[in-house]
């Protein structure tokens, strides 16, 4: 081991604390404060490491190297001014996108926030609490002259500062039930809203985006959009309806209840806090260097990798143990 020596170490050290300066400022709007102690507590046991147990070449050049990885890493992590950027939410009435586009205002945001009912509670509540720079605009993502009405809107007042950023966000939440249990409609409202109404509000705020250079943020789901406990009882009483008599009797009434109420005690206990998925949708937003995909919340990765790294029969084991009880269809009893 060769004797510590302060003039050999004086670069690193400069090096380690220009690093640790700017991930703390570029990371200190994005991530928790244990996340930057952590990172930081990392760089300084790698240098003491590398000081205390490493010949002084070995020494500085791994510890430089660290550093200049943190550095670069928190550099392309740096974000954006906010300086009114406009911003366009889809399915602002309710939920993640009324909170959402409250959220944004609030930054400093200029927000259009399209909504299924422009004369809805929820549109209402926005137009009164929202500052001037948040307009309501009427947008059923399922009407391709709404869309185009409203990207004309837009691209004329914008057509100085641009529009920054999209957030598909409008969804339904189609019912979560064995496939054959499902009416066509449910599937068709599913795609017409989730996918292809995404697309064509995509297609259709592309020109301005590219103008801009702006982002796209698309809010999708791995089941956890919940629905009410009403909406629940609707479409189980939609289903029930449509169902022809051979189907249920295979499936029998004491299932059809038992696979749906699990899941919505499940939804019911979830977390109502949005903020990890604002901190995500601001990152997205606003920094110099997004990522393509965010994963809001712990369990939400966790899912991810149950399902890209387990094979699929331990993933059906733990959601049967999650969203069913162990009721079988009557057929299969
Ligand atoms: N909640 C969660 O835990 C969770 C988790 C992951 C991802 N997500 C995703 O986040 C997004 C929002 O979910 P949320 O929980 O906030 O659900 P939500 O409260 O039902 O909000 C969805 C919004 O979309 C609106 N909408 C429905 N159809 C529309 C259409 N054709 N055109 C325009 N707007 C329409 C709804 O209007 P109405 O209010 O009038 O129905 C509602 O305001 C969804 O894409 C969902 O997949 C949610």
């Amino acid at each position: 081991m060769t004797p510590f020596s302060w003039e050999a170490g004086l670069l690193p050290l400069v090096l380690g604390g220009t690093a640790l300066y700017k991930f703390k400022k570029s990371q200190s709007r994005t991530m928790s404060s244990p996340v930057v102690l952590c990172h930081s507590a990392l760089i300084c046991l790698w240098g003491a490491y590398c000081f205390s147990s490493l010949s002084v070449f070995w020494a500085w050049t791994l510890f430089s190297l660290a550093c200049c990885i943190s550095l670069a890493y928190s550099t392309s992590q740096e974000m954006l001014p906010v300086d009114g950027r406009a911003v366009l939410i889809t399915g602002g009435d309710s939920g993640i996108g009324h909170a959402l586009s409250k959220y944004l205002d609030e930054l400093g945001f200029t927000v259009f926030v399209g909504v299924l009912n422009e004369n809805g509670p929820g549109a209402e509540v926005l137009k009164k609490t929202c500052s001037k720079r948040t307009s309501v605009v009427q947008m059923d993502i399922t009407n391709p002259d709404q869309i185009k009405e409203v990207q004309a809107q837009i691209a004329e007042k914008v057509q100085h500062t641009g529009l920054w950023a999209v957030v598909n966000n409008a969804g339904v939440l189609g019912t979560v039930g064995d496939g054959e249990l499902l009416p066509m409609n449910i599937y068709r409202q599913c795609m017409d809203v989730n996918f292809f109404g995404a697309v064509e509000v995509t297609k259709a705020f592309l020109p301005l985006l590219r103008k801009s250079r702006g982002r796209f943020i698309n809010v999708s789901s791995m089941a956890d959009i919940g629905g009410t406990k009403e909406l629940w009882m609707k479409q189980e009483k939609d289903i029930l309806e449509n169902m022809s008599p051979d189907v249920l009797e295979a499936y029998g009434r004491d299932y059809l209840r038992s696979s749906t109420w699990p899941s919505l005690q499940y939804f019911s206990k979830m977390p109502s806090d949005f903020s990890p998925l604002f901190t995500d949708v601001l990152h997205g937003i606003l920094c110099k260097n997004p990522s393509a995909l965010y994963t809001a919340g712990v369990f939400s990765y966790l899912w991810i990798c149950l399902l890209s790294y387990f094979p699929v029969s331990v993933f059906d084991y733990v959601a049967n143990k999650i969203f069913h009880s162990n009721t079988l269809p009557k057929a299969l009893t």
